[in-house]
């Protein structure tokens, strides 16, 4: 009786300090987001274009699930407190959106934020977390990115952590994105609170600048890639770091796409196309659905790649794989044409926080080329290749 007694107070007690919904992100999770080209020009039509182009174009089939949309759906409160939808852009309601893009066999987010506004000015959960959650949850949402503007006085992980509570106790099994910039160093928290958190401030299309807003600023892909350093740490099944939605499409060259696109899967990070899928090119598709690239995003181990070396303009990333496996992506970050010479069996790669050793010099690895899907014979001869501006070489080692 004692026994049984103690039970119902230890269940009770974890009911009421709440926790994430475990195992819904074991790889990064995989999807698009309405944001980085739409921003507030989004209705219900697009959503579920969204939906039909993700399955028509093989993007489901590569793993992208989620159909994201961002800020700015929403209308007003009612008397009673519940949010809805914007009245004319959302005009079916949530809940039949979110129908549509379950019946094509995707699964659906949606964005709120912790402060009283959005960043885009429309009502935020700041006082409504748990009726926000509940109305989520009978909508029939799948995942939650929770923004942080307008949080003035509020501590980041004591706000996720309501919202966390609050998405719990509604009962349905959402995935937690924390999108807090890495203000308050959210890794060093999130991973009891949300499923990935992002690492900086806005992603902008361009390969190596700072986009100046005025009070903040938004930042290429090399400047996030090099914000991820000592992060890697953090980061594992059902925990990730989050340095942004995907910029590919969204105006930087072919070759640029391509390193953008390499260097997520090296960081195992969230893969959120943020193009628009429906007028996107055949080169830009095939880089989101290139299947071997996204296995090294996607690998069970769920180890963040690091970087080894950089010389001149050349970084070199490993990140170990499952298997024993490893991927290899030298990136050109300069504009002129780089030689690249790499002899395998002089090289110490070891992974210290995974604490693996490569043993090049005395294990052979067959070498497969990720881009061109081609094998490239093995480690036991030095690489020796040119590389464009702007471009990698990204491989899988495989022992022989
Ligand atoms: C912040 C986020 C972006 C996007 C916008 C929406 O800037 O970091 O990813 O969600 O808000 O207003």
């Amino acid at each position: 009786m004692i026994k049984l007694l103690l039970g119902f107070l230890f269940l009770g007690l974890i009911n009421l300090f709440g926790q994430k919904f475990d195992n819904l992100a074991p790889t990064p999770p995989m999807g698009w987001n309405s944001w980085n080209t739409f921003e507030c020009d989004i209705n219900e039509k697009l959503i579920r274009d969204i939906a039909d182009v993700m399955v028509s174009s093989g993007m489901k089939d590569a793993g992208y699930i989620y159909v994201n949309i961002d800020d700015c759906w929403h209308g007003e409160r009612d008397s009673l407190g519940f949010i809805h939808p914007h009245p004319e852009h959302f005009p079916s309601g949530m809940k039949t959106l979110a129908d549509y893009v379950h019946s094509k066999g995707l699964k659906i987010g949606i964005y709120s934020d912790a402060g009283w506004k959005t960043c885009g000015g429309r009502p935020g959960s700041r006082g409504y977390e748990y009726q926000d959650a509940m109305q989520y949850a009978f909508w029939g949402i799948d995942y939650l990115k929770y923004d942080w503007c307008n949080t003035e006085s509020l501590k980041a992980e004591g706000a996720y952590l309501t919202m966390r509570d609050a998405l719990y106790k509604a009962g349905r099994p959402i995935v937690f994105s924390l999108c807090e910039w890495g203000d308050s160093k959210p890794w060093e928290w999130g991973s009891k609170i949300g499923h990935l958190w992002r690492t900086t401030g806005d992603i902008y299309p361009c390969f190596d600048c700072e986009y100046n807003h005025g009070t903040w600023s938004s930042w290429g892909i090399m400047r996030i890639v090099d914000m991820q350093d000592g992060l890697r740490k953090y980061a594992g099944p059902d925990h990730w770091n989050d340095p942004d939605m995907m910029e590919v499409g969204n105006g930087l060259t072919v070759v640029e796409n391509r390193s953008h696109f390499s260097m997520w899967c090296m960081l195992a990070a969230p893969m959120i196309a943020g193009n628009d899928i429906r007028k996107m090119s055949k080169e830009t598709l095939d880089i989101l659905i290139n299947k071997e690239a996204i296995a090294v995003d996607q690998d069970s181990l769920g180890i963040q790649g690091f970087k080894y070396s950089s010389k001149d303009s050349v970084d070199v990333w490993f990140k170990l794989l499952n298997k024993g496996d490893w991927a290899v992506c030298f990136l050109n970050r300069g504009i002129k044409p780089q030689n690249i010479e790499f002899n395998w069996t002089t090289e110490n790669v070891n992974d210290d926080f995974a604490n693996r050793n490569a043993g090049f010099d005395k294990t052979e690895y067959k070498i497969r080329n990720i881009w061109t899907k081609s094998d490239a014979g093995t480690t036991k001869k030095p690489l020796k290749t040119n590389l464009t501006g702007h471009d990698v070489l990204f491989l899988r080692l495989t022992r022989k």
